[in-house]
């Protein structure tokens, strides 16, 4: 079946996305593809709320948990996956002239890692969010992958392509003159800074994030107008610096791209009447985003980042390949 409802172990009747627990058989029926998985990359949100529940030594035997009750690496708390590269092992035979890749072909899944059946043999290897592992992967005919390019080494891709809808978004929401909030200056905040700049043009890039080491580094990337330091899950702190940066304007277009929970006030009071706001984060509540907006009254354009557009692979990798500064930074925080 198409959407792999075949693998769903239960509940019975839903797509395997919502299902509790998948067959992680690593054996590719007719219309599936088997995948020998080299890393896995854990979602941000998921691999926080995982590190902050059992402390940095627990992680690879909390994910192994996980995958062995769900057949699938679905954070159960955040409801977030990942992604992974591989190595294509077996086209099932309905599959076979369908699809754009043979046996051998190295392949990054753009599908989420909550709707992928896995079977976690062994963790090598925890480098940050990526997870050298020993493990089995099924893609279904509906599962959207890309080759892994030449020209860029394997886990900047990895990275790049995790956070892959991030930067298509800004893309389309950002008009010219706009002044842009981004929260997060990680892998998704930098993508989007460098978007940012591009679609505002002379408008202005204002840049959240908590450390100093991300504020440096998003500074030197030299695509933000204002970078600053700030709690986004302390709304009032972020709101009084916002408002002095932008003279008591406010934002066009906020985009969320930290990775704790709590931060929805803090992308709500930045925005201007009638402003965009983009959730990319996957700790975002919808209640405590909507029921925010509401209760101090903000008129505002409210979206879910949605993680796939048309062509956002291409698109997320060309940025690096544009971008001599960002590939740099790349390659050193997730670089081999
Ligand atoms: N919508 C989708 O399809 C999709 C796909 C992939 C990922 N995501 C989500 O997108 C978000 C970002 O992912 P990512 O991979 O870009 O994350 P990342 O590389 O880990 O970066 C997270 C950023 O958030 C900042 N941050 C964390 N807590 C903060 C706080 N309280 N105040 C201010 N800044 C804070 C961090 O700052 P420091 O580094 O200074 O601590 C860092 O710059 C995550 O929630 C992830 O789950 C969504």
């Amino acid at each position: 079946m198409k959407y792999g409802c075949h693998r769903v172990i239960k509940p019975k009747g839903v797509f395997p996305q919502a299902a509790y627990k998948l067959d992680n058989t690593p054996k590719a029926y007719d219309d599936e593809i088997l995948i020998q998985v080299e890393t896995l990359n854990i979602d941000s949100a998921s691999f926080k709320q995982i590190k902050d529940e059992v402390g940095e030594k627990g992680i690879a035997k909390r994910i192994m948990e996980i995958v062995e009750e769900r057949g699938k690496m679905h954070n159960p708390v955040t409801n977030s996956g990942g992604m992974l590269i591989g190595k294509i092992k077996e086209i099932g035979k309905s599959l076979e002239g369908k699809i754009d890749a043979k046996v051998g072909d190295r392949i990054a899944t753009l599908v989420s890692l909550t709707l992928t059946p896995l079977k976690l043999y062994r963790i090598k290897k925890i480098k940050g969010e990526q997870i050298d592992v020993d493990a089995y992967a099924i893609l279904f005919e509906s599962s959207i992958f890309a080759k892994l390019p030449e020209d860029i080494d394997a886990k900047v891709a990895l990275a790049a392509l995790d956070v892959a809808g991030a930067a298509p978004l800004v893309g389309k929401l950002v008009k010219e003159g706009d002044t842009v909030l981004i929260l997060g200056a990680g892998k998704s905040g930098m993508l989007c800074t460098y978007e940012a700049r591009k679609r505002t043009k002379n408008g202005k890039v204002i840049v959240m994030t908590r450390s100093k080491k991300s504020a440096g580094r998003i500074k030197s990337l030299g695509y933000a107008d204002y970078v600053f330091r700030a709690d986004a899950t302390n709304p009032l702190e972020v709101l009084d610096k916002i408002e002095k940066v932008t003279k008591g304007e406010l934002c066009d277009v906020v985009i969320n791209a930290v990775n704790a929970s709590n931060t929805e006030m803090a992308s709500i009071v930045s925005a201007k009447d009638g402003g965009k706001i983009c959730f990319f984060s996957m700790a975002t509540s919808f209640q405590k985003a909507a029921l925010g907006a509401e209760g101090i009254g903000k008129d505002v354009y409210m979206l879910i980042g949605n993680g796939y557009s048309k062509g956002h692979a291409e698109y997320t990798l060309n940025i690096l390949r544009e971008s001599k500064p960002l590939m740099k930074v790349f390659k050193k925080l997730y670089g081999n």
